[in-house]
């Protein structure tokens, strides 16, 4: 397979086509190559990718890799293809014109929770950063990097990684940066964004965290931050905690945040003070976004069964009195990062850290109940 990355120069640290051809696969054949078609006249920036297997189709648009499951495609793709179909050989053209009528529909309860999230991060991808406050995104992404190290010669997979603040800021750091989430709007303004300084070495995919259209074992660091606690559900929690099993290598690094279930946010729920968490698990920016607050003994029983735990601590740390005073100062940073070395971090932190490897006896969960 032979597909352009963010800028479509060749790349230093080896042809970006094999990395695509060592990483992506059908996510529902994992072990099949995608055939890859380039949509003439578009500078290399679309694409068809074929699954010989099982006549699947998926769109390559402004370099992103759309590789979503069926019932979460957008309607527009059928019309995408119609425009696109002499870039296939006809004997392909002929199958997909059987399939394509099959991938739309209602779709389930969490289907639809995932298809509003969906919707909210395509609208919010513009004003996402704005809404962050810049000392927190500094303190999260400091421990991500501490916790998974920079060696040069590494793959790394970021899930969920929305308009790309991981990313944007490491991707000089490793060898191959994969940013992976399912808001298309979030990866293309990402896209924009970083194809000025034109790199060679980022992949960006539209996929479902929870069914990753990636090979066993390729990853040698995985992150995600701040995407665990979205996931509807304990199946889709299994199927993500899965997927990250299964794509990463034997002896690879990850690193998790997730929404504590802090002294802090237990006393806003309990006062009603907190315009967005006012429960345990709700949904938040008006209905439309699902959340969990992670307790940590919950956090370890869900990743023990396939993963050693490294390091569980909580960043961020919200003390009553003395963190409100201190937040935003340069001092916050020096004073959080020694409460993350403290066990009462977990009880304190905004966000929990885990940070864990594959264990060699762990399985996937199969079957796991919804
Ligand atoms: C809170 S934002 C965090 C974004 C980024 N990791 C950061 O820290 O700035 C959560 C991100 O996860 C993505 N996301 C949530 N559920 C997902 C899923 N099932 N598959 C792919 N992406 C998902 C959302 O689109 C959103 O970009």
């Amino acid at each position: 397979m032979t597909v352009s990355p963010v800028s479509s120069g060749q790349s230093e640290r080896g042809a970006l086509h094999e990395i695509l051809r060592d990483i992506v696969v059908c996510p529902y054949c994992v072990k099949e190559d995608l055939e890859f078609f380039p949509v003439a006249g578009t500078g290399g920036e679309e694409a068809i990718l074929y699954c010989s297997v099982c006549n699947r189709w998926y769109p390559v648009r402004n370099c992103i890799l759309c590789i979503l499951p069926d019932h979460l495609r957008p309607e527009s793709d059928g019309a995408w293809i119609e425009r696109r179909k002499a870039a296939l050989p006809s004997h392909i053209r002929d199958r997909l014109q059987n399939e394509t009528g099959k991938r739309h529909g209602g779709g389930d309860a969490v289907t639809r929770e995932k298809r509003k999230e969906m919707s909210v991060r395509d609208e919010q991808a513009r004003e996402y950063e704005k809404l962050k406050k810049a000392h927190r995104i500094e303190i999260e992404l400091a421990a991500i990097h501490r916790e998974i190290g920079s060696m040069k010669d590494r793959v790394v997979f970021d899930i969920g990684c929305g308009v790309g603040k991981f990313v944007k800021r490491y991707a000089p750091v490793y060898n191959w940066l994969v940013g992976i989430d399912f808001s298309y709007e979030s990866l293309l303004l990402l896209k924009r964004d970083i194809e000025k300084r034109k790199p060679d070495n980022i992949v960006l995919m539209q996929a479902d965290a929870c069914f990753l259209p990636v090979r066993d074992n390729v990853a040698d660091l995985v992150i995600s931050s701040q995407v665990f606690q979205h996931l509807p559900g304990d199946r889709q929690r299994n199927d993500f905690l899965d997927g990250i099993y299964r794509i990463t290598k034997e002896n690879g690094s990850i690193a998790m945040t997730v929404y504590n279930h802090s002294y802090e946010i237990r006393r806003a729920i309990a006062n009603g003070t907190s315009p967005e968490i006012r429960a345990k698990e709700g949904l938040h920016s008006n209905g439309k976004i699902f959340y969990h607050c992670f307790d940590h003994d919950e956090l370890t029983a869900l990743l023990e069964p396939q993963f050693q735990l490294n390091a569980l601590y909580g960043l961020i740390n919200q003390i009553p009195k003395v963190s409100y005073k201190m937040e935003g100062s340069r001092f916050y940073l020096v004073f959080d990062r020694i409460l993350q070395r403290i066990p009462l971090s977990k009880k304190f932190g905004l966000l929990l850290m885990a940070s864990f490897k594959k264990k060699h006896e762990g399985t996937n969960r199969l079957e796991s109940p919804s």
